[in-house]
């Protein structure tokens, strides 16, 4: 259990490129399961959560081979239907995509709950079950396993989301690609990484229309061929640099990323004072005086997206006047909040909502990570603040950014990644 030293006040410099997106490789790693044949990906991150979910396909069987740091081979032509590895399988959220593709390709699934982030409120997963059931799927969840079994196959179906869901979306398409019939996902999640999902599927020989609007059509084929594809780069970890320069001044190239899909951040950094370039492949973020407050609403893309929700908060503390922000996706994700009042900020919640004001600084203190984005409002906060900063609960952050320190560095923040000795470790419970 590591932790980050962050000397703080430091404005960040240069440039700094992004990594493949986590949330859409971690749906592709196990859509690899119906393709009978080779999968080659480029641009995976290699993050604890992906390399998690690497583990869990070879102990199934998979055969999985890292050509350079950023590419993997994944076979799972000699795989088995295995009861899925239940350790493995709660160390991360995205283990449910296994049951959409376990069901596409043997018609059964059994494997245990997801576990991920804890935003201290429920999450759900009816709407992937009624996806399921639509198909065709009996499913039950009894001893920590969903159990999901369509012995005459799936056939597709209308689905009618009730919730904008992005797991769910991207679940019922997985299990739809090799069903009997066209399938129609109505209400369906827009994110880029659902478009990424489709793309991948198409890409070996799925045939999936509509995929980043609302409704998604898909036709089941019989088989999946071998290929090569290569992830999008990460919306998420782009704006989390993007949300940095916010908070410490400076100037910073993001490079490896696609401006379109950044638009519904990049506008909010404007309304706060910064300048953003576009380039082809690239954006500059230049923060300018003063740092203005905002208000804001997550909501589900296009819409400003809850997975940066805390980075623009920890910026935000900083701004000259009080934000407003609503939190339109997840009932509770203001865990952290508490953690940056430890540093000097001032920040009132009332249930979805968190009222920020503006303080003239923000001063080094012993914080802890409570999930992936809180701990990077942490870093943020951490390097913008006077004094010293110790963020504990790392494992949470390293989930989701490939290189965050290393990245840090090179735009010239004093972060390190040190070892605590057992007897020195904060109680993780606070
Ligand atoms: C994905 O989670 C991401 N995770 C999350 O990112 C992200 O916060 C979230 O989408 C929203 O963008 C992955 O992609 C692995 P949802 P997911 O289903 O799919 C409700 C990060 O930091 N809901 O879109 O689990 C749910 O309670 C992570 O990278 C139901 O009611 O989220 C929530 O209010 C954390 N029933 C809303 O929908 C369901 O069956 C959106 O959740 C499913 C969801």
């Amino acid at each position: 259990m590591d932790k980050f030293i962050i000397n703080g006040n430091k404005t960040l410099h240069g440039e700094v490129t992004v990594s493949g997106a986590k949330n859409a490789v971690v749906a592709i790693i196990p859509a690899t399961i119906m393709v009978n044949g080779v999968c080659r990906i480029e641009n995976v991150p290699r993050v604890s959560d992906v390399i998690i979910q690497l583990e869990i396909l070879q102990q199934m069987g998979a055969r999985v081979r890292s050509l350079n740091p950023t590419t993997v081979e994944i076979d799972c032509r000699g795989m088995r239907n295995a009861r899925t590895p239940e350790d493995l399988m709660r160390k991360l959220r995205a283990s449910y995509y296994l049951i959409g593709t376990l069901l596409g390709r043997y018609h059964k699934a059994e494997v245990a709950m997801p576990g991920g982030c804890n935003f201290g409120g429920v999450r759900p997963i009816d709407q992937h079950v009624k996806g399921f059931e639509a198909l065709g799927a009996t499913v039950s969840i009894k001893n920590g396993y969903v159990y999901a079994e369509a012995p005459q196959g799936l056939r597709g179906a209308n689905v009618y989301l009730d919730v904008v869901s992005v797991g769910a979306t991207m679940n019922v398409m997985l299990a739809a690609t090799m069903a009997q019939g066209q399938t129609v996902i109505e209400n369906a999640a827009k994110e880029p990484h659902i478009v990424d999902l489709a793309n991948f599927l198409n890409a070996m020989g799925a045939d999936i229309m509509g995929a980043g609007t609302d409704v998604i059509k898909i036709r089941g084929v019989e088989t999946l061929h071998g290929g090569t594809y290569s992830v999008i780069p990460d919306q998420i970890e782009a704006g989390t640099y993007m949300a940095a320069v916010m908070a410490t001044g400076g100037s910073v190239l993001v490079r490896n990323v696609i401006p379109k899909h950044l638009e519904c951040i990049t506008a909010k950094l404007e309304e706060m004072g910064a300048q953003v370039e576009e380039l082809d492949d690239a954006v500059r973020v230049t923060r300018l005086e003063p740092l203005n407050k905002i208000n804001l609403k997550t909501l589900p893309y296009p819409g400003f997206p809850t997975d940066m929700q805390p980075q623009l908060v920890a910026a935000l503390c900083l701004a000259q006047g009080t934000s407003v922000i609503t939190e339109g996706v997840w009932d509770n994700r203001y865990r952290y909040v508490e953690e940056l009042r430890r540093m000097g900020a001032r920040i009132q919640v009332d249930g979805k909502v968190a009222i920020v004001e503006g303080v003239p600084e923000l001063t080094g203190a012993k914080v802890q990570a409570c999930d992936l984005r809180a701990g990077a409002a942490m870093v943020i906060a951490g390097l913008a603040a006077h004094g010293t900063t110790e963020v504990d609960g790392i494992a949470y952050i390293e989930r989701g950014y490939e290189n965050i320190v290393e990245k840090l560095q090179g735009l010239g923040a004093d972060i390190t990644r040190v070892t605590v000795p057992e007897e020195d470790r904060m109680p993780m419970a606070r």
